[in-house]
């Protein structure tokens, strides 16, 4: 137990981990000339392509220092923060942390909510200035940066550069110095902490695992603490590149357990696993169940798929738990499944998924957060709305509460004014501003988590010319002042187009979003007017022309096989449309509100 060393790299999106976490691998030997190929650990076709880590991973390295030799556990952890629930669980399975720092972006969002998550969960830290080799490095200035934010000293900062493996040395040798071996009791009835688990189609559901107390044995009869589930442990082993079949995985050790388990909802990142028969009094404490921040209708774009599609979502919910969904319909689109994810990420992923993996042509309708709503006739009692069309009438309703998110930005100091006044209008309120440096603030505001869920990113970015960067974390619900605004096409209401928005918004919004819907549905043989209404009350109007001219006019009959080739092109263009009355809705459409200037 002496010898082992379990430790996390955290760092901003981009800064470098995946890059760097491949270069202790090829330092300490652990894969073969064959196995090499860049971010060795993002090994989901999505990750690789967008370049991401979206899953966390952990491996195993064996080192040899001074005679000793060592193994350390390296637990990769995803960077974006619709997944930064999987980074508090695997920063909970480590003893310490390398906090990585791009040298020539130096301190962001990120490296801060990761750093006080790591600092919460006592974690010693390695500060590594990584990149150094880049041209536009800033080496001197960024390490006075790292030095402000841990009072550490200068000399503690390791310069590195995943590129090209300079520094690496000087990380092991730190991983091996700084950090504290684990503890924990090797008698004690066993305790591990599920920090993942991954979906294989063969073995069923992998489990990876710290022990903290005891140990793991094949075959040994054991229990998930939050679920009360028993299995039999059929093979525990350690995680190579290539999994390691063991008998025994020990205490202060990381490992992967097969039980046959076929749906990831059974196994819950945070549960702690323990022996049936002789469990342990005390859980892991900080589990919780993760919740869905973010909202949408999936429906199928041709509704005989439905049953299908049904198909589709559960298997992928086998392979990813973050995935909720329920049946639901809607006037406009038919049957569907009113879905729930971590955030506007996590939803672009599943439909890609649900595309690529499954074959299915999808419609996604707006997104929206969760909210509590109160009645008159029952003030106390909560209604959780998670489709805008739920909401009661506004006679009815008492009032409505939403989701609130305390909101990090780091930008420098030029860029302040345009940052809070995008942060204004985005309802939010400013809590504070630390000069990190004389160059770089961060901004702590509290918002509703809508606003960040309609184009706040991209705005973000434009305002500070790309020197800003952005994390949050939910702070609890709030009562606001929210109107459902509805969008009328043709005179009837398409309920998959509603929203809900904040009273003092809700005019100039609604003029936005049907300007944007005219721009987006195609004209037709008649006209088409677009409205916008809160209740009975029409807000906004704008009208779709109608086309003067009947596409196949030109082809008189006569020419059959150039009217089928025109007919059929139509028909391709339909892909992703739906018929709704008498008017077609194209997939942007239901999009649109995300994208207002
Ligand atoms: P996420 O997994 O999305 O959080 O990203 P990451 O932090 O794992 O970053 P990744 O290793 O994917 O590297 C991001 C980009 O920086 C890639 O294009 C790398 O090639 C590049 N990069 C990483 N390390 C270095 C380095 O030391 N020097 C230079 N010049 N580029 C690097």
């Amino acid at each position: 137990m002496k010898n082992i060393r379990n430790f996390c790299i955290i760092a901003h999106i981009d800064h470098g981990k995946s890059t760097l976490a491949d270069r202790l691998l090829d330092y300490t030997g652990s894969v073969t000339e064959r196995e090499k190929q860049n971010q060795l650990l993002d090994n989901m076709d999505l990750e690789r392509e967008r370049g991401i880590t979206i899953k966390s991973h952990a491996i195993q390295m064996d080192f040899e220092l001074n005679g000793e030799q060592y193994i350390l556990n390296l637990i990769d952890t995803p960077g974006h923060v619709d997944f930064s629930y999987e980074v508090s669980r695997s920063i909970a399975a480590c003893e310490g942390a390398l906090l990585i720092v791009d040298a020539a972006q130096s301190i962001q969002a990120q490296t801060i909510s990761n750093l006080y998550l790591a600092l919460e969960n006592d974690l010693e830290i390695i500060p590594v200035l990584n990149k150094v080799d880049l041209p536009s490095a800033n080496p001197e200035e960024v390490t006075d940066d790292i030095v402000d934010l841990l009072g550490c000293d200068p000399e503690e900062v390791i310069h590195a550069s995943g590129k090209t493996g300079f520094g690496v040395d000087n990380i092991l040798q730190a991983i091996i110095d700084k950090i504290p071996a684990p503890s924990g009791n090797p008698e004690a009835p066993l305790k591990a902490l599920i920090f993942d688990s991954v979906y294989n189609s063969y073995r069923g559901i992998e489990t990876y695992f710290r022990v903290i107390d005891g140990s793991i044995k094949k075959n040994q009869r054991i229990k998930f603490m939050a679920t009360g589930k028993e299995y039999a442990a059929d093979e525990v082993g350690t995680l190579k590149l290539e999994q390691v079949v063991k008998k025994e995985v020990k205490t202060g050790d990381v490992g992967y357990l097969i039980t046959g388990i076929k749906a990831a909802k059974e196994v819950k990142v945070g549960d702690t696993i323990t022996d049936f028969v002789n469990p342990t009094t005390d859980s892991i404490d900080g589990f919780e169940d993760v919740k869905p921040m973010v909202f949408a209708g999936i429906y199928p774009v041709d509704t005989e798929d439905y049953e299908e599609l049904r198909n589709s979502m559960e298997k992928l919910q086998l392979n990813d738990a973050s995935l909720v969904f329920q049946p639901e319909s809607s006037a406009a689109l038919g049957f569907g499944f009113r879905c729930g994810f971590l955030g506007m990420l996590h939803m672009e992923i599943i439909q890609e998924r649900l595309e690529r993996e499954f074959n299915m042509t999808v419609i996604t309708t707006v997104p929206n957060v969760s909210y509590h709503a109160f009645t008159n006739k029952e003030p106390d009692e909560v209604l959780i709305v998670n489709n805008p069309s739920d909401l009661p009438e506004p006679s009815k309703l008492n009032r409505v509460e939403e989701p609130f998110i305390k909101a990090s930005i780091v930008t420098k100091s030029d860029f302040v004014g345009q940052v809070m006044s995008l942060c204004i209008e985005k309802r939010g309120q400013i809590i504070n501003q630390t000069y990190l440096t004389t160059q770089r603030v961060e901004l702590i505001f509290e918002m509703p988590l809508a606003e960040i869920v309609f184009d706040f990113y991209d705005r973000l970015k434009t305002v500070s010319k790309g020197y800003a960067s952005f994390d949050y974390a939910p702070i609890g619900m709030k009562e606001s002042k929210l109107v459902r605004v509805d969008i009328l096409l043709n005179g009837d209401s398409v309920d998959a187009l509603s929203a809900l928005l904040h009273a003092d918004n809700a005019y100039t919004i609604g003029k936005k979003i049907v300007e944007k819907l005219k721009t987006l549905i195609p004209r037709q043989q008649f006209d088409i007017p677009i409205q916008a209404a809160i209740g009975a009350k029409i807000i906004a109007r704008e009208t779709t022309k109608a086309l003067r001219k009947d596409v196949t006019a030109k082809c008189y009959g006569g020419d059959i096989s150039r009217k089928r080739k025109l007919l059929e092109k139509q028909k391709k263009g339909k892909k992703r449309m739906r018929q709704v009355g008498n008017v077609e809705i194209p997939q942007e459409a239901f999009m649109a509100v995300l994208k207002l200037n």
